[in-house]
């Protein structure tokens, strides 16, 4: 018998507040039956600030729409709080969407706007006095209580849409590409400034976006879809550094592909042939016979051909050399990015981040000069090819 752990233990580290099992959603179309959701489950835990994130017609707002409501699937369960909701009316349902048009009654004032979900719910005059206040001060817009919408500016109605939204304290937010009307600089704004209110109000979120880098920068978790399904769920960082398959490698960042056959698979991990170099590589397990190998271009890193310091680095520590030439270089600012052709034909992408502190635009190669490509064999991240 093992002793009763002093400090009570956690069954499970995140609670779900929603759960998405087996949903499809077909819809009857005169062109015949769409499968726009194919077997989607899900599980999104409590507080958390979930993204979906996929290409255009991939399912995302149709999967946002079957969780608010607006939408029934046509097959599976969607649960709230462990309570199947399939039969609960959108109105009914403790949700609040946050749409890309932001809606809001142009007649209202601002206090009003926000009021007004408080008002239908017969909230007692005082309490709406208060709980507007509070959202207001949080968003940043206290003393444009009497402006209507049309006084304010593009980022100001996006916080009145979200204050309206969170003021009614839903269980669970839905956004559907909320900053997509908004110009690149109030857009980045914004991200941090709704990361910042979710986080503060712990209010669960599942956002809507085809945009990665809002994705990477605002999500704890990312949802990327493709063609009516999940191909991986995970934080920001293991969706980058760890795809599942080559379509989120692709999808999210760039990402050079290279064909590699499999010599051997065993528990020391996956031996491979690559760029006709031996390597031992990670296993990440799951794969079939048929993978390919991913490398991002930051990976990559670029000596001059006939640097002696770089000689004597072989395959037995776990490197690639290939020699090549500079086909075609973009100098991006904060960056420089390289497209190499290496002496067998393929083509790789290499980039080099600058710092003025660190290193001058002189020590880079130029266009058409011999260069070895190196690449260190944890950098190779093996996935499933497009099926
Ligand atoms: N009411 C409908 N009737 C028929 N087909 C629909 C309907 N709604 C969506 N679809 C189809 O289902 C697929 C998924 O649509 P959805 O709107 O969920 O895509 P999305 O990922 O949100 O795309 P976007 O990024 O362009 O908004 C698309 O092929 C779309 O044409
Ligand atoms: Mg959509």
């Amino acid at each position: 018998m093992t002793a009763a752990p002093s400090v009570p233990i956690r069954t499970s580290v995140e609670s779900s507040v929603v759960e998405v099992s087996g949903v499809q959603k077909v819809f009857d179309t005169k062109r015949g039956r769409h499968e726009a959701l194919k077997s989607i489950d899900l599980q999104i835990h409590d507080g958390e600030f979930l993204t979906i994130l996929g290409p255009s017609g991939c399912g995302k707002t149709t999967l946002l729409r079957i969780l608010a409501g607006f939408e029934q699937p046509t097959a599976g369960v969607v649960a709230l709080d462990g309570e199947p909701i399939n039969d609960v009316p959108a109105n009914k349902r403790p949700m609040a969407m946050v749409f890309q048009s932001y809606a809001l009654f142009p007649h209202l004032t601002v206090f009003e706007n926000i009021a007004y979900g408080l008002r239908i719910a017969k909230t007692p005059r005082d309490e709406i006095e208060e709980r507007v206040g509070v959202v207001m001060s949080i968003m940043d817009l206290a003393g444009l209580e009497q402006r209507l919408p049309t006084q304010l500016s593009g980022g100001q109605q996006q916080r009145v849409a979200l204050a309206r939204s969170v003021v009614i304290r839903p269980r669970v937010l839905l956004f559907d590409e909320p900053l997509s009307n908004l110009d690149a600089r109030l857009r980045e704004q914004m991200r941090s400034e709704l990361r910042r209110i979710q986080q503060q109000l712990g209010i669960t979120s599942v956002y809507v976006t085809h945009d990665q880098t809002e994705a990477m920068a605002m999500s704890d978790r990312i949802v990327v879809m493709s063609e009516g399904r999940i191909e991986q769920v995970g934080a920001p960082h293991e969706i980058y550094r760890r795809p599942a398959t080559l379509f989120v490698a692709d999808f999210i960042g760039k990402a050079n592909v290279l064909r590699a056959s499999a010599l051997k698979r065993s528990s020391e991990g996956l031996s491979v042939s690559v760029l006709g170099t031996h390597l031992q590589l990670h296993d990440p397990g799951g794969l079939d016979e048929d993978f390919v190998l991913v490398l991002r271009p930051e990976d990559v890193t670029l000596t001059p051909l006939d640097s002696p310091n770089d000689r004597n680095i072989t395959a037995k520590d776990r490197h690639i050399q290939a020699p090549g030439w500079v086909r075609r270089i973009e100098y991006l600012g904060a960056a420089t990015q390289f497209t190499v052709e290496l002496n067998d034909g393929t083509l790789l992408e290499a980039m080099r981040s600058h710092s003025l502190a660190r290193d001058s635009v002189g020590d880079l190669p130029g266009e058409g000069d011999g260069v070895l490509a190196m690449v260190h064999a944890d950098a190779l991240l093996a996935v499933k090819p497009r099926p």
